[in-house]
């Protein structure tokens, strides 16, 4: 499918897919987030994609937010329907089979730090920013920065940036646990995310998409009933050609030849 507002760029078994609005600092237009969406529905069902890595165009941002100028327009109905869509979408990212890693490589303000949340893994570079900054504009997060956020960083944490609208610097961030490790440009900050990919496109491939599934699903579980969860999907790696093979890999000190089923 063509874009107009994302790159999407197939190498191997990686998936690049970048938010190319750098004139306005890649907000998030309605097209653009509909486009995010029919691009994670499309490596969802890639068989051949085995990570994603969502990042924005150019070195200052992210994505700086929803589009304001779009939100300006909106009556009370437009509202809440531009955050559930908002919400949808995300969640489609959050659910993507496959890891996602953010490349966070400035402004992740607004939509645009909603949007990091929904990755599993993120990475950033020195110069980037996450805020909520939603109360400036008289406002409230509305893409589930109110629920991600606390999760993510505890209700302190999350209630400050909201309410107080300031955001955190990338070493701060870190320091929260928003983000998994800070680079000093955004060349390194790519560099370091395709070699994580890499990482993990090392392990064998069906295992990586449950060990996902058993962190996904279980978050929205009780413990209890998250342990079990655990056991069924820990169970189903063992149905898998792979299991055998790297179980007998290692005892054979030998690598591992996954064949991804
Ligand atoms: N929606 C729409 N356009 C946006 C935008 C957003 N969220 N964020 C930035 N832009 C646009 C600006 O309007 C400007 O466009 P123009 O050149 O056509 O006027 C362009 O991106 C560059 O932004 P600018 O504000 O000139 O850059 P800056 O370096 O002075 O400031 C920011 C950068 C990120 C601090 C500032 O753009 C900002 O505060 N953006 C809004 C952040 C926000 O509140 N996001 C939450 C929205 S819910």
């Amino acid at each position: 499918m063509e874009f107009r507002n994302l790159l999407v760029e197939r190498s191997e078994r990686l998936t690049t897919i970048t938010v190319n609005r750098p004139d306005k600092l890649n907000a998030l237009n309605h097209e653009t987030l509909e486009e995010l969406s029919a691009a994670f529905a499309e490596a969802a069902a890639d068989r051949e994609t085995g990570v994603v890595i969502l990042t924005g165009a150019g070195t200052r941002a992210f994505v700086a937010g929803a589009d304001i100028g779009e939100l300006s327009k909106l009556d009370v109905l437009g509202a809440r329907e531009f955050a559930r869509h908002g919400q949808v979408v995300l969640d489609r990212i959050e659910q993507c089979p496959k890891p996602v890693i953010g490349a966070i490589n400035g402004f992740a303000l607004g939509g645009g730090c909603e949007l990091a949340m929904a990755t599993h893994i993120r990475l950033a570079s020195a110069n980037a920013r996450f805020g909520q900054p939603e109360v400036n504009l008289g406002v409230i997060p509305g893409f589930a920065g109110t629920q991600r956020l606390p999760r993510l960083i505890g209700k302190g944490r999350a209630l400050h940036m909201i309410l107080t609208g300031e955001p955190l610097k990338a070493d701060e961030a870190l320091q929260a646990g928003l983000v998994q490790a800070v680079l000093p440009t955004v060349e390194e900050l790519l560099v370091a995310a395709r070699g994580m990919a890499r990482t993990i496109l090392g392990k064998g491939p069906l295992a990586v998409r449950l060990a996902l599934q058993a962190v996904q699903g279980g978050l929205e579980m009780p413990f209890a009933q998250g342990q079990q969860y655990e056991a069924d999907v820990f169970a189903l790696s063992f149905a898998s050609a792979d299991a055998r093979e790297g179980l007998e890999a290692f005892l054979a000190r030998r690598a591992p030849a996954w064949k991804g089923d």
